[in-house]
């Protein structure tokens, strides 16, 4: 296939687009973040890069904390929007509509209407240029009860979340093409798997 070359960019598509909150319970603010990911899974670690213009860059660089909000179809609007407008002539949670909840163990608020929360406590922050890499430890993680079934087992796929994609948002909107493992799955374990989902399918058509 032909390809052409273009000028180095920041094409890594698609992205979460979370939102991420600072500040205090006073002062909070929010700020919509696709520059984000896991680094490091024990200890559970993650960063966001903010631009140093940002107020929300001033906020962070003081309290060394932050919480990742996890997005979805309801919260796309408010995504959009608080990443359109800044914190220092609005109040985001306010003019968005969400509300700002206490955090267990960070000083600013968590959003409450966001299906998954992610408390943050920077250890190391990057100067790279445009933006400042704060990576930071994830110190507490609130899931959404109704995201779980009795067994605690998280079905992050009833959350509904949605991913960011040059410019334009998306929900996750197909069935899961594969589950982890499936290319070298053993013939068997898929017989076992496919008659587990089966039953499960059946189940849930027993209590509708
Ligand atoms: C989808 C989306 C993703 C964004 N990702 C980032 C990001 O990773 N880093 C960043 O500094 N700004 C990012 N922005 C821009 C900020 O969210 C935006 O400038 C915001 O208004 C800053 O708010 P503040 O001034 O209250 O901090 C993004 C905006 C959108 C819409």
């Amino acid at each position: 296939m032909a390809k052409k070359s273009i000028k180095p960019t920041t094409m890594l598509c698609p992205l979460p687009a979370v939102m991420a909150s600072c500040g205090s319970m006073e002062e909070p603010n929010i700020i919509t973040i696709e520059w984000t990911g896991i680094i490091c899974s024990d200890p559970p670690r993650t960063y966001i890069s903010i631009a140093k213009k940002r107020h929300s860059h001033d906020i962070v660089e003081k309290s060394g904390e932050f919480v990742i909000n996890l997005t979805n179809r309801d919260l796309a609007f408010a995504t959009d929007y608080c990443g359109c407008v800044s914190g220092a002539k609005v109040d985001k949670f306010k003019e968005a509509k969400l509300t700002p909840v206490p955090a267990d163990i960070v000083g600013c608020p968590m959003i409450e209407e966001a299906p998954v929360n992610l408390e943050c406590r920077v250890f190391k922050v990057e100067r790279l240029g445009s933006h400042d890499m704060y990576m930071a430890d994830i110190v507490a993680v609130h899931v959404n009860e109704e995201l779980m079934d009795e067994n605690g087992r998280i079905g992050l796929e009833k959350a509904g979340l949605i991913v960011y994609s040059h410019g334009h948002y998306y929900g996750l909107q197909s069935r899961p093409l594969g589950r982890f493992g499936w290319s070298v799955m053993k013939p068997k374990t898929k017989k076992r798997l496919s008659k587990e989902a089966a039953a499960k399918r059946a189940a849930g058509r027993r209590t509708r």
